[in-house]
């Protein structure tokens, strides 16, 4: 999400007459874009500004000018303390701001300080001039915000509550990513199967209803979407798993327990037979998918057996990959409340189980890829001269020597070796 918003920001900008630079030393604005969904986001920004600070130091020294801005969640969430605490900032703004900034630009060019933490009730859509090119695989925002209220989270807090973007808009804009050279499409939203926005008959859409119109438009040649909850896989969903050839086989459905206790506790509102039934049901629609997931360890009150039950879970589901991070608590939360805390060292050991389990799960999925050819979408020049780098329709990474030409584009490539993270291909007609 926080990629897409960049690349919004600098659409927005470029008017202006801003352009992208690779190093610091150039810039006229450095734009912090920050998250804040784990612990210490608020400690990382803050050096990271005192890391970024000599740049603009040493600009005004030659009596240049650089602005230096923080954007999104942590923006959200600390305000006017981000102010006083660094004065070397002039703009602090929120996820939901990102339209109004050409008029902050030049209040901060006129040496006034911002902050702006609206939550402004028209969509900020409406006001974000024409995308400018993402390449092949292109992310396109169609659901924002969140009205789940997990008990751990922060994002209902900073980004606000759900917002499902009207269709028509989204297949204009799916149409104008293809014109400029997108072959995928990733459908974005913090909680994207929640998706019920209106279609210009008055009917309200969901996703699955959604993918199959993406995929009507010309030149899509492959969909995704993230990030989903369980509770909203409804039918429509799983049809478009079944029906939908372009809609590729993986989905990243985060679970973050096994146990119902703590499921519940987090307010989840599934329990982990739940889960295992919407995977099943899933796996029924589109037997070559596979899953990816993110787990949390040491949420408050859990206990060996409750550990064991997530491990339980990843043996029964097995995953392709997934995500596991060590519960922190997040200001203004309710579960930033609860008793019954896990030790960091209990932590540290569940969360390596964790890892290691998926790590295993994960090699093995890579290593039963040799031999099998899959059409990968080069998206980028590989590690080694003369090699592409692109993903397989299961979203594994894959490198082969490739000419540039191939860049962008869809080409069959056979599998020849595996890693634990990744694959090594063959192209038959370099
Ligand atoms: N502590 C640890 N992990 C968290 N996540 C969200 N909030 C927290 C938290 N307070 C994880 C969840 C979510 C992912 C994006 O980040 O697993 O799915
Ligand atoms: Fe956070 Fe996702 Fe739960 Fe929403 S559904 S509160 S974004 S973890």
């Amino acid at each position: 999400m926080n990629v897409y918003d960049s690349s919004r920001m600098a659409d927005i900008l470029r008017p202006l007459g801003y352009a992208q630079v690779d190093v610091p030393e150039d810039a006229d604005m450095m734009i912090l874009n920050t998250c804040h969904i784990r612990e210490k986001a608020t400690d990382k920004v803050f050096s990271e500004i005192g890391r970024l600070k000599k740049h603009k130091d040493e600009k005004e020294a030659k009596g240049g000018k650089m602005l230096m801005a923080v954007a999104g969640c942590v923006a959200q969430a600390e305000g006017d303390f981000i102010l006083q605490r660094a004065p070397v900032i002039d703009m602090v703004f929120g996820p939901q701001t990102y339209h109004e900034l050409p008029e902050m630009v030049l209040k901060a060019n006129g040496n006034e300080r911002v902050v702006n933490t609206d939550f402004p009730t028209i969509s900020k859509f409406d006001h974000f001039p024409e995308e400018q090119n993402q390449g092949a695989a292109a992310f396109l925002s169609i659901q924002e915000g969140c009205d789940k209220f997990c008990t751990f989270c922060v994002v209902p807090y900073t980004r606000g509550a759900e917002y499902s973007r009207p269709v028509a808009k989204i297949i204009d804009e799916a149409k104008k990513l293809v014109d400029q050279g997108a072959k995928e499409i990733t459908l974005l939203g913090q909680n994207v199967n929640a998706y019920h926005g209106e279609n210009s008959d008055g009917k309200i859409w969901g996703l699955g209803r959604l993918i199959e119109a993406v995929a009507e438009v010309k030149g899509v040649e492959q969909i995704r979407y993230t990030t989903s909850h369980p509770r909203d896989v409804d039918e429509g969903l799983i049809n478009a798993h079944r029906d939908i050839q372009k809609l590729a086989p993986f989905l990243h459905l985060p679970v973050q327990s096994g146990s119902d206790k703590i499921l519940k506790a987090m307010n989840r509102k599934h329990t982990g037979d739940r889960y295992r039934e919407i995977i099943a049901d899933i796996r029924k629609a589109r037997s070559d998918i596979v899953f990816s997931s993110d787990f949390i360890v040491g949420f408050p009150g859990e206990t060996d057996q409750d550990h064991e039950d997530t491990m339980q879970l990843i043996r029964d589901v097995v995953f392709a990959s997934a995500y596991s991070f060590k519960y922190s608590a997040r200001p203004g939360t309710p579960a930033a409340n609860m008793s019954a805390l896990v030790r960091e060292d209990v932590k540290t050991a569940r969360l390596t189980e964790i890892q290691d389990l998926i790590a295993a799960q994960y090699f093995d999925f890579n290593k039963a890829s040799i031999g099998k050819t899959m059409s990968v979408l080069f998206e980028r020049k590989g590690k080694k001269e003369g090699q592409l780098q692109g993903r397989t329709p299961f979203f594994q990474a894959v490198n082969a020597e490739a000419n540039d030409r191939l860049l962008g584009q869809f080409v069959d490539v056979t599998i020849t070796a595996a890693t634990p993270n990744a694959l090594v291909g063959e192209v038959k007609t370099i």
